[in-house]
């Protein structure tokens, strides 16, 4: 069943590309016992179905037909965290009628979180300002952009792909401005959110910074 409104926890973790967003919600939602759900891979997703169709991601007609014809076997596919479906997720997910469309499911997600989890922690760009505005806990995870690139270009020459730094770096640097300088749900942080800044800190630092938010919090709502 449901947990009520009230007790549901739901924490929202919102900011840039390659910011450790995933690494870090992920483990917040196993150490909670919380749904998890990476939105990002919805616009992934969305993106890869237009691509394979042949259109263009700023085809409006056939980003919006690919929204609506989502399926949740979608979401699984194997091909969805390259760059080339990230940059296309950024120009798909600029569409406001493809972010109208996917809206639903999102929310769903954290009102009813799966398999009676009691609370859910969500991923994204918009998370804390338009999909959960009454999360319980908004994080805003950012880090510098030569360090976000560092991290990215190690993370790509590790999986075996050949990758050039300032390249890196300089398509992060575009995807940030698409992110935010789009007229709908860019990317910022909640006005209530707190700004975790892992430019200098480990996975494990950053994920006890974030606990001791979550652990506030839940004392302040007791
Ligand atoms: O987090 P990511 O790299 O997997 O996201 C891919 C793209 O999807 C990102 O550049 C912007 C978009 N996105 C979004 O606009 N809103 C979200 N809540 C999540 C992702």
């Amino acid at each position: 069943m449901a947990a009520a409104a009230h007790d549901r926890l739901v924490i929202a973790v919102d900011g840039p590309a390659a910011a450790g967003k995933g690494t870090l919600a992920r483990r917040l939602a196993s150490h909670l016992g919380l749904a998890y759900l990476d939105t990002g891979r919805i616009y992934r997703a969305v993106a890869r179905l237009v691509l394979d169709a042949g259109s263009a991601p700023d085809d409006e007609q056939a980003a919006v037909a690919a929204a609506e014809a989502l399926r949740p076997q979608d979401l699984e596919r194997a091909d969805l965290r390259d760059e080339a479906t990230g940059e296309a997720a950024s120009v798909v997910a600029g569409i406001p009628a493809v972010r109208t469309a996917l809206l639903a499911f999102q929310r769903r997600f954290a009102e009813a979180p799966p398999e009676g989890a009691v609370g859910a922690v969500l991923d994204g760009r918009d998370i804390g300002t338009v999909v959960c505005p009454c999360a319980t806990v908004k994080l805003y995870v950012t880090a510098s952009p030569e360090e976000r690139a560092r991290r990215r270009h190690k993370e790509l020459r590790e999986a075996g792909v050949e990758s050039i730094y300032s390249r890196v770096l300089a398509d992060l640097i575009a995807r940030d401005e698409r992110d935010s300088g789009r007229s709908v749900a860019p990317l910022r942080p909640a006005a209530d959110a707190v700004v975790l800044d892992t430019t200098s800190l480990n996975a494990e630092d950053a994920f006890q910074e974030a606990l001791r938010h979550v652990e506030v919090r839940l004392r302040q709502r007791s």
